[in-house]
Order: structure tokens, then sequence, then C-alpha cells
């Protein structure tokens, strides 16, 4: 052992030696060759105060750190923050790693939660996203005057109430196993003490990550607070790729469309950026690629609450691909510069042939960051894409929820969305994208936006009418989803000026129309009679139907108006498509566990009923397709309003990954059905749903009761998936897919699909001139 910590402590001697005034000369002397690979260091030091702490990084959470006077300082004194280094991972357990940083005290409440590194953070997947998320692996660092290594501790002196301290950790392979040194000096560079340990290979994979309080059991108000510079690793036990980096522009999403005036198509991008400080640029320039070069298309200033860069350039020539770029030039403290890009490519318009959409919904963070729908989805390279809302939960990447002031809210909000860019940012690169917003989007479990009204604050938020946060808040969830889509058809905003979205996008011979279906919805409240929570009803003597009561209102007559307008207006496209977050009927008999009766859900767009049938009947005139999700149950229905199967067939996709399941079991509940389709598969036929309304469901997705452990697999049993809808303007055909989670789509396996799957709706049955059967 003495000679393995002798050898450490050699190798030691070169890391981060610059740093309490030692010089770089005499550090780089003492590299050894082998500290030089892989190598990184931290650009803290010449970084304004700001809150992004840098592309190389994921902060938990991201809210709680700052960069501040050169290095990043943990703003809280709760349990396990720590600073996950996104492009170094342990993979190579044959070879050595170096760790060193240079750490000062800032403050300790009731308790020193401590300090350090830790190393082998690894999720079930060992995927360095994912892996940023455990909380497993081993500590090395000082917690209340004494080193921990692993489970090891040892108390020294000079480490009692230390001010400022410079940690050294090694790593290195001994025989079968991994032995590990930790190593604190003072401010002139002289050891404190160290600290040696040895541990299975098999604990060092993974990431590594700086902590400020290794208990997470710590609260605000209980733990300590430190600033972190000049964090160095290097060593061949990493594997490093500088694609992991996520920032400073984090991803992008456009939206091409055609005007039909002299503007012709306009294209239309968000670069979305981490949140920057007052004194870097605030500028992001777009570039295109002509002839070989790139050609600057102007710059864009940031918004500092939603840290989008937008950009409208109208005249678009849709006949072509078009690679783009998004330049961000860091300025440096020091007067240096960094440049960093994003981009992808521009589709060409799909016109002559048939327009292929991938179409999701609902990603549940259990299952983070997706990678067999995200994979799939940029495999299939569809001509456009479409998340319709829940791009997060509440409990996103942990660290709990911030609602109020709107500051802080918007910072919560932003690292929780910046998940869903970080899994799906290959695919939302090179597709036009419509995202809307739904209710946990703004922190909601359900949402009725009674067109934008104050949420009465006391009791829970499920339902209530109106938004719960602050309005600043959810205008910031609106232009950081739906910021980039075509011009909105009536953008004058809501009650408390928060933001609409409605309006349509013209591509590929093809309307979509845009609805944000529960933002001027009433709520609950205003019919329920009974106890517990008002969207639910679960007492079968209460008569659903007559919930539908006068003045209740779906989409809202502004809404509504659009609809009109949008069904008479055929200018440049021969089909057309809804977009809106969730199904118009109630087709789920079972909620949230597999015996979870459910009547009624008044969340669902079966309720209120009467302005559900106007919505239909405004609707079928242009014969859309309904495309939605939330439901987390692909479910494929024909809407009937005076008869069954008289108006638009609805898709409601499946979820990327379901938490709260639902089903649709009427078989089993004795509810009655007529002309099952020709397939006879269970839970199918002419229903007339709890609240009254026709539907024809023709197929359904029914989740398992999960037995796995593994994310992916929990997901794929719990009926997660991703929907495919090719639309063709020559045939008047929509060819719809409905894909389970774990699948390979080109292998054509028959079980690839949730039974019913795959099916072709013409255009003319979405007015009832029904061809399925
Ligand atoms: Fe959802």
């Amino acid at each position: 052992m003495t000679s393995v910590t002798r050898r450490l402590l050699l190798k030691l001697s070169s890391v981060g030696a610059a740093v309490f005034g030692f010089s770089k000369t005499q550090s780089a002397s003492a590299c050894g060759k082998s500290s030089a690979v892989n190598a990184f260091s931290s650009k803290w030091s010449r970084t304004s105060d700001r809150i992004f702490l840098g592309g190389e990084y994921w902060a938990n959470p991201m809210e709680d750190w700052r960069v501040e006077n050169g290095a990043a300082e943990c703003k809280t004194t709760g349990g396990f923050r720590n600073i996950q280094l996104l492009t170094h991972q342990i993979e190579n357990v044959e070879g050595s790693f170096e760790l060193s940083v240079d750490v000062s005290h800032v403050e300790t409440r009731k308790s020193d939660g401590g300090f350090g590194f830790q190393i082998g953070i690894k999720s079930d997947i060992n995927e360095h996203r994912s892996n940023a998320f455990a909380k497993n692996g081993v500590k090395a660092g000082i917690v209340d005057g004494e080193f921990v290594l692993g489970q090891r501790r040892k108390a020294v002196d000079g480490l009692k109430n230390i001010k400022r301290v410079q940690l050294q950790l090694s790593g290195m392979p001994v025989g079968n196993k991994y032995a590990m040194t930790l190593v604190a000096k003072d401010e002139k560079g002289e050891e404190i003490d160290s600290i040696t340990h040895q541990f299975p290979t098999d604990y060092m994979l993974g990431n590594v990550a700086l902590v400020n309080n290794f208990d997470p059991a710590l609260k605000k108000g209980q733990g300590s607070r430190y600033r972190f510079a000049d964090w160095k690793a290097s060593g061949d036990a990493f594997v490093v790729r500088d694609e992991n980096k996520f920032g400073p522009i984090l991803w992008s999403m456009y939206t091409l469309s055609d005007n039909r005036n002299d503007e012709g198509f306009v294209m239309t991008m968000n670069a979305l950026a981490g949140p920057l400080g007052k004194k870097d640029n605030q500028l992001v320039e777009l570039q295109i690629e002509k002839d070989g070069k790139w050609k600057s298309l102007g710059k864009s200033k940031l918004d500092t609450d939603a840290w989008t860069a937008k950009f409208r350039i109208a005249n678009w020539d849709e006949k072509k691909a078009t690679k783009y770029r998004l330049v961000y030039d860091e300025k440096h403290t020091d007067g240096t510069q960094t440049q960093s890009t994003w981009g992808g490519m521009i589709k060409p318009n799909p016109t002559g042939r048939p327009l292929r959409l991938g179409a999701l919904t609902c990603q549940n963070d259990y299952a983070f960051p997706y990678e067999p729908v995200a994979n799939n989805i940029t495999k299939l390279d569809p001509d456009m894409l479409y998340f319709s809302g829940d791009q997060l939960y509440e409990n996103h990447g942990g660290y709990g929820l911030i609602r109020d002031p709107a500051g802080p809210a918007i910072l919560n909000y932003l690292r929780k969305f910046y998940q869903f860019g970080w899994s799906f940012r290959h695919a939302l690169k090179n597709a036009p994208t419509v995202c809307l917003a739904d209710d946990h989007d703004v922190f909601q479990g359900n949402i009725w936006g009674e067109g934008g009204a104050k949420m009465d604050r006391t009791g829970g938020t499920s339902s209530k009418g109106g938004y719960r946060e602050p309005a600043r808040m959810v205008n910031v969830v609106h232009r950081t989803c739906a910021g980039h889509h075509p011009d909105y058809f009536d953008p004058a905003p809501s009650k408390q000026d928060i933001s609409v979205y409605f309006g349509d996008m013209v591509y590929g011979d093809v309307s979509f129309a845009i609805l944000g279906d529960r933002q001027f919805k009433s709520g609950p409240e205003r019919v329920s009679f009974w106890s517990g929570r008002a969207d639910h009803i679960k007492d079968d003597s209460i008569d659903v139907t007559k919930l539908d009561k006068e003045g209740l209102e779906l989409l809202g007559e502004r809404q509504e108006n659009f609809l009109k307008h949008w069904v008479k207006d055929w200018r440049g496209h021969s089909m057309k498509v809804l977009l809106s977050q969730t199904v118009f009927a109630g087709v789920a008999t079972h909620h949230g566990s597999y015996d979870g009766y459910l009547r009624g859900d008044l969340d669902s767009g079966a309720w209120p009923q009467t302005p559900r049938n106007n919505a239909i009947k405004i609707l079928r005139e242009g014969m859309p397709l309904h495309i939605n999700g939330d439901q987390h149950l692909t479910t494929m229905v024909q809407y009937g309003v005076e008869k069954q199967r008289d108006s638009c067939w609805s898709f409601c996709t499946p979820a990327i990954a379901v938490g709260y399941p639902r089903w649709w079991r009427p078989d089993e509940i004795g509810m009655k059905h007529e002309n099952r389709p020709k397939h006879g598969l269970p839970n199918t036929g002419e229903f007339i749903d709890s609240f009254g309304n026709k539907v024809y469901v023709y197929a359904v997705g029914n989740p398992i009761v999960p037995t796995k452990k593994n994310r992916y697999e929990r997901a794929h049993q719990k009926g997660s998936g991703f929907g495919f809808v090719t639309i063709d303007t020559e045939k008047k055909t929509y060819y719809i897919e409905s894909y389970r989670f774990l699948v390979d789509p080109s292998d054509g396996k028959a079980g690839n699909q949730f039974p019913g799957w795959p099916l072709t709706i013409h255009q003319k049955e979405n007015k009832g001139d029904n061809v399925i059967e």
C-alpha cells in the first residue's frame, strides 16, 4: 500500500499545481505525459457572473448555482448539490485519472455537509445524461474536518474549519482493484494530509462530479456552501466526448410555413441558450450555407427570461435543403472569446410526395433520456415533428418545484425543460417542430385555463380553473415551446397578459391547425358537487351527462373563430390536420392503477359536451385528422355528434414515457358497444362515453402493469412509444402508425405497433364518409 500511495502522490504532484500561486511552468514540467491525456480545465476564472455554468456541465439543480467572481458557487445549503462533468466519463478502468479543484468555504448552517468529488455516478443504463441524475458513486472529499473516501473516514486536525483548500484525487488500477488517493493542500500548496483506499474497479465507472454537501438528506438551511474554482481532470481512464457538451446554445427548434402572401415561405427559429449573465454577449447569429460558405442571416438578441433568440426569415427558399448553424461568441472576462455553434438542416418543403410526421407526447423522466424513442425518431428522419405537451413533469430532475416568485420559478422550469431538448435535440435540429405547452409544462396536474385567469391559490392545482403560476413564467413556457411557431392567428394575449399561440402552419400541401385546447376551458368546479377531486367522477350514481351546463367553454370563442376561418381556407394545401393536446372523448375507464375505475374525467376533451360537439361540427367541414396526446394511452377513435361516426378521426399518440397509466377496458365493466370493427379486437366498437358523447373506438394500446426495473423495459411495458403519420396528398390518405417504446421500426415485426395499427384513414372519413369497417 505504501508504494502505491507514493506512486500516486508522485503523479498527483503534477495535478492542479498551478493553483494557489504555483507557477504553471512548474506544473507543466512536473506533468508526466499521461496526466495531460484527456485534459479538462474549467473556465470559471474567466466567465462572467451568471447562472449557466458552461456547456461542459450539468448542474444539479441549475437554479442553485452561479458563476460568481470566477468560481462556481453553490447558493443553497441543501444536500447533494453537484456539478456533473459531461465530457468525461470513466470507462477505462485499466487507465488512471486525476482530478483537482480549489474549494473555498462560504458558510455553514447547522452542520457541515462537506465538499469534494463523487466518482462512478451511474444510472441503470450508465449513459452520461441519465447518470447526471443518479445519486450513487464513491465520495471523495472533506466533511466536517474529516477526509471521506468511500466508506473510510479520517479525522485530520488541519482540515477542521478550513477556509480554503485544494483537493486532488488520483485513481489507478492496482491488481484487480482500483486505488484512489485524496490529498488536501493548503493555500501555500503544502500538503495537509492524504488518504488512500482501494475499491472494486466497477465502482469507478460513470460520471464524475463536484459535490456541495454530500448528504442528500440535508435540507435548505442545514448544510454548508462552498465555492469551486479551477476544476481539472485528466487521465486515460476517461473517455472524452466533446459532443456531450450542452450549451451555451442548447438546441434549436424551427418551423417552415407557407404564408401565401408576398412573404412566401417563412422560416421561424428559436435558438435556446442557457441562462447567461448581464455581461455576457447577448446576441446569437444565424448562418446558412451558401456555395460552400457560411452566410449570415443576422443576429438576434436573447430574451433574458426565456433565453431564446428568435429569427423570422421571410421568402425562404423552400425548394431546397438548407444547412444552418447558430453561432454564439462567448466573451470571457479576460478579453478572450470562445465560439460555439449548433446547427442542422432546414428541410425542403415536402411537396409532390407524402409528408411524414413524427407525433409524440408526455415524457416522464424515469425513462430519461428516452433513447429508444429519440433514436428511432432521428433515424426515421420525419419531415416534421410534433410534441403535443408535457415536455416535463413537475418532479423532473429532482430538487423540488419552485412556484414563486416568477424569476426562480422560470429557472426551475427551464432546467426541467432542458431535459427535453437534451433528449431530442438531434431530431429537433433537422425537422420543423410544433411543440405545445400542456398542463405539466406550467406546473399543473390539469389545466382549465379559463382564458388566462389567475387560479384561486387555496388547495391543489389539479381541479381549479386558471393558471397557478405567475403569468411571466407561463409566458416563458409558451415562448420556449411555441415561440418558433408560424405567426399566430390572433395573437392578442388572454387574461393576465398570458400569451396565446393558436394558428396554422402550411407545409407539404397540408395545413396544420395548432390549438391550446385547455387555455380557455372552463374549470370543473363550475359543475362539481361531489366530494374529492372536482375533475374525477368515481360515483356511478352521478349522471355525468348532466354536467353539460350553459356557458361552459372548451376551446373558447377566439379559437372557435380561428377554426371557422381555417376550415374554409384551402389556399396552398389540400389536406388538414388538427394539432391539440387531448382527445375530444372519454376513452379511459381506469386511471392511475389497474383497478382504478373512473367513471368520468373532466380533464379530457369529452367535457363540456356542448362546446365539444360544436367544435367537432366546425372541424368536420375541413375534414382534418385530429392528432393529440396527453392521455398516456394511445387510441384511434372517430368522433360522432348527431350519430356515430359522422365526424373526424382522432389519433392519440402513445406517451414517450408513460408515468400515470390509463386503460380503456369497457368490455370488462360491461359498457355496451355496437359494430365492433372487422378486426374484432376487444374494447373496440361504437360506444357512448360516460359523458354521453358518441365515439367509435377502432384501436387502443392498453398497457400492462410493469414488472421491469430497467427504465426502458419499464417504459415499454407501460405502453410508451410514439406515433408516426404519413399524409399522402395525392391519395388523400393518412397512414397511421403507433409504435411501442423498445422496437426497431425498420425490422417490420408485427408486435412493433399497438394492436389495430397501422391503419389508413381517407380524408373524407373525417366528415363521416366512412371506408373503414
Ligand atoms: Fe402527460
